[in-house]
């Protein structure tokens, strides 16, 4: 029997060089290490250079993921770029990143689901590959969050860092259970408020920064992202025992806590980086699940559970078989 799905057979990575520690923060913002790690496990954060973009990040990531999947841009037929931050307001960073990789043939566009993205991205890419629009997709998410953030205001700014994370995706016949097994996504506006960004083109033609409700994110977080877990195990008919690993959104350690307890899985079962990436928004899930996958914790053919909430409010979940069948 014919069975098409689409894998995700190859991860890539890019941080920016220059590390904040809490310390370094502690300096220019009314904040200390202390209260910082209890509240959110964040130790440090990347921040982008001065010159160096969310294409730039994109880029690096994207190149180790291709190279990673024994691939060129010219394998490539769709290009997904989740950002909230990208270079300009059009064109697109994907169309930017798809000149740099010189993947001549593809398509590329942005989509915008704030922390959620990646997952949005996923879900879309998986659809298109499914319905026939090509073989290949590349998809990203990448941030440069930093641009975002109101220094004078330390319950948002300690929150986030910069990065980029890539994954290959193949259509493939014949996949057994390997690939994408499951995947739901929601959105609320009616919790819009609660999470988001003054400013915008059609609103106040500026950029603006983040301005949150610490408390109510929380509490929606837990609840949301626990209740679509349940339902993207469901629907690929698995139980969290089946689950080799939980790579979720770095957005709080202890968000990420709540979330391993709910499903009962050991936290050695758990990938957790914000202690060093912070909350880098869409890139979070991929460049936790690049350090996992480099690190030798993830292997071919381990079954990873993601999950993601963002501003909006926007969320979802995603379970995959990772790698392709040798
Ligand atoms: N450094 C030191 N003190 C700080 C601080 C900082 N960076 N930020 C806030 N505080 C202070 C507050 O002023 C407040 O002081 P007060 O009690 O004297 O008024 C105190 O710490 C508690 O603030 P509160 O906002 O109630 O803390 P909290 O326990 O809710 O933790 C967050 C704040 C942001 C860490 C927490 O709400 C959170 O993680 N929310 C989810 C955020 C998130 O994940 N967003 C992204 C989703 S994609």
């Amino acid at each position: 029997m014919n069975n098409q799905r689409v894998l995700m057979t190859a991860v890539g990575s890019y941080l920016p060089a220059n590390v904040v520690t809490n310390e370094v923060l502690s300096s220019f913002v009314d904040t200390d290490d202390a209260w910082i790690r209890r509240r959110t496990g964040i130790a440090q954060r990347h921040l982008v250079a001065e010159g160096e973009t969310t294409a730039d990040l994109a880029c690096n990531a994207a190149a180790k993921a291709l190279a990673n999947a024994g691939l060129t841009g010219d394998d490539i037929d769709i290009i997904i770029i989740a950002t909230t931050t990208p270079d300009n307001t059009f064109p697109s960073t994907a169309t930017k990143l798809q000149h740099m990789i010189e993947a001549k043939d593809a398509i590329a566009f942005d989509i915008q689901a704030v922390c959620a993205g990646f997952v949005y991205a996923l879900d879309i890419a998986d659809a298109m590959l499914q319905s026939g629009r090509g073989r290949r997709a590349l998809v990203v998410g990448a941030e440069s969050f930093s641009k975002l953030l109101d220094w004078e205001d330390r319950t948002t700014c300690v929150l986030f860092g910069d990065g980029a994370g890539a994954v290959v995706l193949e259509l493939a016949d014949d996949a057994g259970d390997w690939g994408i097994c499951s995947s739901v996504l929601h959105s609320d506006g009616a919790y819009r408020d609660i999470l988001y960004v003054d400013g915008g083109p059609s609103s106040n033609v500026s950029v603006g920064h983040v301005r949150m409700e610490g408390k109510e994110v929380f509490r929606h977080a837990v609840e949301k992202l626990a209740s679509v877990m349940d339902e993207a195990l469901s629907a690929a008919n698995m139980q969290a025992r089946d689950i080799d690993w939980l790579v979720p959104h770095q957005a709080n350690v202890r968000i990420i806590d709540a979330m391993q307890k709910k499903m009962d899985l050991p936290s050695d079962r758990v990938v957790r980086t914000v202690e060093q990436h912070a909350n880098t928004s869409a890139a979070s899930i991929p460049l936790a699940l690049s350090a996992a996958v480099d690190d030798g914790r993830i292997k071919n053919g381990d079954v990873l559970a993601m999950e993601a909430i963002g501003g909006g409010l926007v969320w979802g979940a995603a379970l995959v078989k990772f790698g392709r069948p040798s």
